[in-house]
């Protein structure tokens, strides 16, 4: 079963480095204005997208996969928020040119063409609009033997070191390119018990599915294997 299928199937929400904690800082961090339109870009299973709603912002979400967004459908629906979801590729939105005001992305750049992807949230961004995109990047170059496995794992597209992100965003012509939270990737399970997600839909029998439950497994043996070579960014551009 795929990384993302698997993530699918538990209804795994905050499914990026740092999960929900690392969303709360970024917030907090970054105050964004209550009146911004906010674009986040595959939402999964819809957490971010509803705290925000919750919070008082106006929000559009989409992602790809149907089932991902039933699942962030449902976590709306429990909890009465209005939400804007749209089943949409990254690298084709389904919105005209300068629309939103914010565009928030975890961990789904690297699933698509990233030229392609940030050439689109560039198109979509108002004038004076900032992309924050947390991805993984390439800390150290992985060796050539150990990346086939690994792209096949997780189905990226591509991994960039931080550089290789910060120079694309500038040849898009984002501006005021920078970044945030740069560290290595870790396997910390505080988050799930500092932030329980109540609103988890997991499929029924997921406990009892050997290949949901071994692709979980094996998603912790590639964060051991590839740790020192992988971390996480915030990325940050803004459209002149
Ligand atoms: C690792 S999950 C992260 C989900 C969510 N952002 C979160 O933090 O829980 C990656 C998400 O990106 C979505 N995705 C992958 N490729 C995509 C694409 N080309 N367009 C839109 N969404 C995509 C997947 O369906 C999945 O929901």
């Amino acid at each position: 079963m795929s990384y993302l299928k698997m993530l699918s199937q538990f209804g795994a929400s905050s499914a990026h480095p740092g999960g929900f904690s690392a969303t709360l800082e970024q917030l907090q961090h970054f105050n964004i204005s209550k009146e911004s339109n906010i674009l986040e870009v595959g939402c999964g299973t819809g957490r971010t997208s509803c705290f925000l709603s919750k919070n008082g912002y106006q929000i559009t979400a989409i992602d790809i996969d149907t089932d991902m967004l039933k699942k962030a459908k449902k976590r709306a629906e429990a909890q009465e928020l209005n939400i804007n979801f749209v089943e949409a590729d990254v690298c084709c939105l389904p919105f005209k040119d300068n629309q939103f005001d914010v565009i928030l992305a975890e961990s789904v750049t690297n699933f698509a063409d990233y030229h392609t992807a940030l050439s689109e949230y560039y198109r979509v961004l108002k004038s004076g609009g900032t992309l924050y995109d947390r991805e993984i990047v390439e800390v150290i170059p992985i060796p050539s033997d150990l990346r086939p496995p690994l792209f096949d794992f997780f189905a990226f597209r591509q991994l960039a070191s931080l550089d290789q992100w910060k120079s694309l965003l500038n040849s898009i012509k984002y501006n005021h390119v920078s970044s945030w939270d740069y560290s290595l990737l870790v396997l910390d399970n505080r988050d799930q018990v500092n932030h329980p997600d109540e609103f988890q839909y997991p499929d029924s029998h997921i406990f009892t599915n050997f290949q949901a439950l071994q692709t979980s497994f094996e998603y912790i043996d590639f964060i051991n294997t590839y740790k020192e070579y992988l971390g996480s960014v915030v990325l940050i551009g803004s459209k002149p």
